[in-house]
């Protein structure tokens, strides 16, 4: 006989009279008669009791059975006498599949996050983490089902990459250079502390490197994914990049999830309209499929979360310039940490400003000075902003990021030219402007912030199962 899930059984209609349930022991009582084990399996925040009979064979076995422990149980699903439950199951048969000892670190009381991250091997255990990643499972199934409907290509774009998409310099570097290069690079009379792996060593002799020059992990698929807009007309890519941020804070990793849409003849009104309707769609279906989970985070973390995850889905979303936007600061009369300026980036204190207390809703800004964006996003008339659009949204701040971009061959080489950027290493970029070229649009949205939207949390190395910050990559 196959085991059922937990949260198949609690769906059932009537009675059962064998079935099959393994899982881990949450609590245990005993009496003289019956021993009352909650069990989890993980598939839903829901424990089903089990009651066992002190007349089973291996009792004393039961008994010992501690929090933490495995077991398989064979037996009858019973409608339950109890309150807050629908169902129970009577054991026929309990196999312990194995103890844990008195020192297991989940015992039954709360746990604080941070703790629960120095286990992140055991996190998963708890209700506030197994809603979590449960969450986290749905919603990326969510976001191939939208593109899906909405007849997207999905793309796999590469993990290791050549070219810097975003010119922060934020890369990771990939090399198979060794300790034993250092001693093809004393015959070159580096000094020792040159020898490390940083820009300048490497590019001594970057030939021998494996792929005979610079590679990086990706920060984001967009350059790859406008190719194949160019061809397939909507494509969306969903994956991992890397960010070498040296920035503590709660809403970077270093390791990240991306969704990538890139539209061919699409503009940035079109580019929102889109963004927009992705938000909305994965938020309702975060309400709909994963309700038993939200609810508790609405009970435990944020108990205005339904009333904010409302908004998001039946709310117009409000559109403002950069320009616009930084007026409305600086006329706030509020206090920030960091000063606003007029043409600088925004500070997240400011963004969160703008979508959780001044517009109330998510608000897209647009049209950034050139300055302080990269290359490839498309010059507006004025010469001095470019298409870009940001979402913001309360609690977040920054969710998407994305533009239209430079579709015209001239413009995009004087973009890279005043950038310093090399024309020769991005020749394959430049050639889609060069045949056929179209305009098209796209961002990226932040699948971890997507997440601290839609469950209340607010850091975001508690979305993601293992968090890759600086000076941390346990597990
Ligand atoms: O705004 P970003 O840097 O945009 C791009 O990378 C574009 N190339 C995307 C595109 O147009 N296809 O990043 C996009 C989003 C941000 O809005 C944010 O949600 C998330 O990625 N993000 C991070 N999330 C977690 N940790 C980090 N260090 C992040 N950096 C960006
Ligand atoms: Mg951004």
């Amino acid at each position: 006989m196959k085991r059922i899930k937990i949260n198949r059984l609690l769906e059932s209609d009537a009675a059962i009279n064998k079935i099959i349930v393994k899982g881990w022991v949450r609590t245990k009582r005993d009496s003289k008669e019956f021993s009352f084990m909650e069990l989890n399996d993980g598939s839903c925040l829901k424990n089903i009791q089990i009651i066992a009979d002190s007349r089973l064979e291996n009792y004393a076995e039961i008994a010992s059975v501690t929090t933490g422990s495995a077991v398989s149980v064979e037996g009858k699903l019973i409608e339950s006498p109890g309150k807050g439950q629908r169902w129970e199951i009577h054991a026929d048969r309990v196999d312990v599949i194995s103890v844990a000892p008195e020192d297991y670190p989940l015992q039954k009381k709360r746990h604080s996050d941070e703790f629960l991250r120095t286990i992140a091997h055991l996190r998963p255990r708890t209700n506030k983490y197994g809603a979590a990643f449960r969450i986290r499972s749905e919603m990326a199934f969510a976001i191939h089902k939208f593109y899906h409907e909405k007849g997207f290509r999905y793309l796999h774009t590469p993990i290791i990459t050549g070219s810097d998409c975003e010119g922060a310099g934020e890369m990771f570097r990939v090399t198979t250079l060794n300790p034993l290069e250092i001693v093809a690079f004393d015959r070159l009379k580096v000094s020792k502390s040159e020898l490390l792996p940083d820009s300048n060593a490497a590019k001594m002799d970057i030939k021998q490197d494996f792929f005979g020059q610079e590679a990086n992990l990706t920060v984001s698929g967009q350059l790859s994914a406008e190719m194949f807009a160019l061809a397939l007309g909507d494509v969306y890519t969903f994956g991992p990049t890397f960010r070498a941020e040296n920035s503590n804070t709660s809403r970077h990793v270093a390791e990240f999830w991306m969704v990538e849409p890139e539209m061919a003849f699409c503009d940035l009104a079109g580019n929102m309209d889109h963004a927009e309707e992705l938000v909305k769609y994965l938020t309702l279906h975060a309400v709909t499929h994963c309700s038993e989970d939200i609810a508790l985070f609405t009970d435990f973390v944020d108990k205005e979360l339904k009333d904010l995850l409302d908004k998001i889905i039946n709310e117009t979303y409000e559109r403002v310039s950069y320009y616009d936007a930084v007026d409305l600061l600086l006329k706030s009369g509020k206090k920030f940490e960091y000063k606003v300026v007029n043409g600088n980036d925004l500070q997240s204190e400011h963004e969160r400003f703008l979508a959780e207390e001044y517009f109330k809703k998510p608000v897209f800004l647009m049209n950034y000075p050139k300055t302080i964006k990269p290359f490839y996003m498309r010059l507006n008339d004025d010469g001095r902003t470019v298409a870009a659009v940001d979402l913001l949204v309360p609690r977040i701040g920054e969710l998407i990021g994305g533009s239209q971009r430079e579709e015209r061959l001239q413009m995009l080489e004087q973009r890279m030219e005043e950038m310093g950027l090399s024309k020769e290493s991005y020749w394959w970029y430049l050639d889609s402007r060069r045949f056929g070229s179209v305009p098209h649009a796209g961002f990226g949205m932040g699948f971890e912030r997507l997440l601290m939207l839609i469950t209340g949390i607010t850091n975001i190395r508690d979305v993601i199962p293992f968090p890759r910050t600086p000076g941390n990559i346990d597990f």
